[in-house]
C-alpha cells in the first residue's frame, strides 16, 4: 500500500460537517458504514482512500469536492464505487489494480487534476462528466467507450491496453505534452477533429485516425503498427521541432499531407509494405533533420523540397532509379548536387532487405549522415557516422515501453 492514512475519529468528522459542511480530514474508508459518515460533508479538505478490503459496493455520495486525492489500490473485492455528488477532485483520482470493479459511477465529476486508472480489468460501466484534467491515463480496463471523458485541453493523455475500446471520439482542441494511444481494441477508430495543435503523439494499433483540423505538431508525431490504409492530415502545416514517422503500418497505402511545408526534425517512413507511392507531400520544403525511407515504394516525390539539413537516405525493394536520378540533383556538392540536401545522400533500388531496417539511424558509410534537429552538417567527410534522427523519438518510445512494462 502506498498510502497509510488513518481516518481520525469519524464521529468527529460528522459533527464538524454538521456545523460547516466542510470536513477537514484524511479518510480511509474500510466499509460502507464509514463512507456514510462522510455523507454530510459538503467538501472534504483532504484525501480519501478506499482501503484494499473495502467493498463489495462503496457509495461516497454527499461531498461535492475532495480537495486532495481519491485513491483505491490493490482492492480485489469491490464491485462498484459511487459518488453521486462529487464534482471535483483537486488532486489525483488514482485507481490501480482494482480487479473486480465493474462500475465507476461519478455522474457529476467534471474536474480532476490527474486521472490515473490502471489495471481495472473488469471496469465496463463508467459514469463521469469529465471536462477538466491535466494528465489522464486509462490503461487496461474493460471499457467499450470513453463517453463522459471530454476534455478540450490536456497536458498528457495515455490510452492503452483497453482491449474492448473500439472508438475514441473527442473534442480535444490542444494537448501540450504527449498523446499515447497503444494496444487497445483492434478496431479502434480515433477521431480528434477539433484538435488544432499537439506537442507529441505516439499512435499505435488504430484502425483509423482522423485529425482534420490539426495545424501544428509542436514536437513529434509517430505512427507505428497501425491498421489504417490511408493517413491524412489535411491542415497540418508543420512540426515545429522533431520528427514525423510512420513505421510498420502494414496496410498503409497512402499518406497525404497536402499543406505540410516544414518538418522541424526528421522524416522516417519505414516498413509500410503496402505503400507504393510516396506522393502526398506536395508542399514539403524544409526538413530540419534527416530523411530516411525504407519500403516497397516505386516512387518518392517531394516536388517542393528546398532544404534537408540532415542525411537523405532512401532505399526500396523496388526499382526507384527514376526517383534517385531526380533527387541526385539536390545532393551535397561533394556528391555532385546543388547542396539542397546537406547531409549524406544515398538512394538505392532493389534492396531485398529494405524493410528490415526500421531504425531511425541514417548513413552507414560516408560523410555527413548526421541529422538531428537542425544541426545537420553534411560537410564533414569520411566519418563512418550513423546519427540518430533525433533523441526525442527514442526517448518517447522508451517512455512508452516503460509505461507499458509498468503494467
Ligand atoms: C493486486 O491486488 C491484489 C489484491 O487484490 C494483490 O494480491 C496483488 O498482489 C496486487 N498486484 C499487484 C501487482 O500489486
Ligand atoms: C502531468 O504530467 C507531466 C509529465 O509526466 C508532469 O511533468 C506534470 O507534473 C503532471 N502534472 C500534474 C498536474 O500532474
Ligand atoms: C488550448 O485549449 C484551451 C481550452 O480549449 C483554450 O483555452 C486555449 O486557448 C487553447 N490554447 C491554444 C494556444 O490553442
Ligand atoms: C504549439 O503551437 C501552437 C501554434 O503555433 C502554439 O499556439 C502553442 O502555444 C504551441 N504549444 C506549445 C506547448 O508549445
Ligand atoms: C501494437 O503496436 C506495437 C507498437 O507500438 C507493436 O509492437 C504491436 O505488435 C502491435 N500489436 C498488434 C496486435 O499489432
Ligand atoms: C483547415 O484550414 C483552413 C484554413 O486555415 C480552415 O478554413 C478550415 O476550416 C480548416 N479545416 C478544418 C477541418 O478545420
Ligand atoms: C490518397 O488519399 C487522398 C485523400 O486522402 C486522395 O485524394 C488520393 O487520390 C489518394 N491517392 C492514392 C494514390 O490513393
Ligand atoms: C515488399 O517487398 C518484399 C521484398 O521484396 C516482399 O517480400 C514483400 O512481399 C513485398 N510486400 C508487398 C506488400 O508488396
Ligand atoms: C515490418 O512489419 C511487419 C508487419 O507488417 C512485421 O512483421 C515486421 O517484423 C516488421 N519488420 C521490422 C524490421 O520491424
Ligand atoms: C559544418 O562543418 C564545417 C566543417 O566542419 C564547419 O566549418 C561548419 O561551420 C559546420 N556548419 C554547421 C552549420 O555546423
Amino acid at each position: 500500500m502506498l498510502v497509510k492514512y488513518l481516518l481520525p475519529t469519524l464521529a468527529a468528522v460528522g459533527s464538524v460537517a454538521a456545523q460547516s459542511g466542510v470536513c477537514t480530514t484524511t479518510a480511509t474508508i474500510n466499509s460502507q458504514a464509514e463512507a456514510t459518515q462522510l455523507a454530510s460533508c459538503r467538501s472534504i479538505k483532504g484525501s480519501v482512500v478506499i482501503a484494499p478490503g473495502a467493498g463489495p459496493d462503496i457509495d461516497i455520495s454527499g461531498p461535492s469536492e475532495i480537495t486532495g486525492d481519491l485513491t483505491i489500490i490493490n482492492n480485489g473485492g469491490i464491485g462498484s464505487l459511487t459518488a453521486n455528488d462529487l464534482t471535483k477532485i483537486g488532486g489525483t483520482f488514482l485507481a490501480r489494480n482494482v480487479t473486480k470493479l465493474g462500475t465507476l459511477a461519478f455522474p457529476k465529476l467534471g474536474s480532476v487534476q490527474s486521472l490515473n486508472w490502471q489495471s481495472l480489468n473488469n471496469l465496463d460501466t463508467l459514469k463521469i462528466a469529465l471536462t477538466q484534467a491535466v494528465n489522464v491515463t486509462i490503461s487496461d480496463t474493460f471499457l467499450r467507450s470513453l463517453d463522459g471523458i471530454d476534455l478540450t485541453s490536456v497536458a498528457s493523455l495515455d490510452i492503452n491496453n483497453n482491449k474492448r475500446l473500439t472508438s475514441f471520439v473527442s473534442s480535444l482542441a490542444n494537448l501540450s505534452n504527449t498523446l499515447t494511444i497503444n494496444a487497445n481494441g483492434l478496431e479502434l477508430a480515433v477521431a480528434l477533429d477539433k484538435l488544432i495543435w499537439i506537442a507529441n503523439m505516439q499512435i499505435s494499433n488504430v484502425t483509423s485516425f482522423s485529425v482534420s483540423a490539426l495545424k501544428v505538431v509542436n514536437s513529434s508525431a509517430r505512427f507505428d503498427s497501425n491498421y489504417f490504409e490511408t493517413f491524412s492530415a489535411p491542415n497540418l502545416t508543420q512540426t515545429t521541432t522533431n520528427d514525423i514517422s510512420f513505421v510498420g503500418n502494414a496496410k498503409l497505402k497512402n499518406i497525404t499531407l497536402p499543406r505540410l511545408t516544414s518538418i522541424g526534425g526528421a522524416l522516417l517512413i519505414a516498413n509500410n509494405t503496402a505503400l507504393g507511392k510516396v506522393n502526398g507531400f506536395p508542399q514539403l520544403a524544409n526538413i530540419n533533420g534527416a530523411v530516411k525511407m525504407r519500403g516497397n515504394f516505386t516512387t518518392v516525390e517531394f516536388p517542393s523540397l528546398d532544404v534537408v539539413k540532415g542525411a537523405f537516405d532512401i532505399s526500396s525493394t523496388a526499382n526507384i532509379d527514376d526517383t534517385c536520378k531526380n533527387f541526385e540533383k539536390q545532393a551535397p556538392t561533394t556528391q555532385g548536387g546543388n547542396n539542397d540536401i546537406q547531409g549524406k545522400y544515398s538512394c538505392t533500388s532493389d534492396n531485398a532487405d529494405a524493410n528490415s531496417d526500421t531504425s531511425s539511424t541514417t548513413g552507414g558509410s560516408g560523410s555527413g549522415s548526421n541529422s538531428g534537429s537542425g544541426n545537420g552538417n553534411g560537410s564533414d567527410t569520411n566519418k563512418n557516422s550513423a546519427a540518430r534522427l533525433t533523441g526525442t523519438t527514442a526517448a518517447l518510445v522508451l517512455a512508452a515501453l516503460v509505461a507499458f512494462q509498468a503494467l
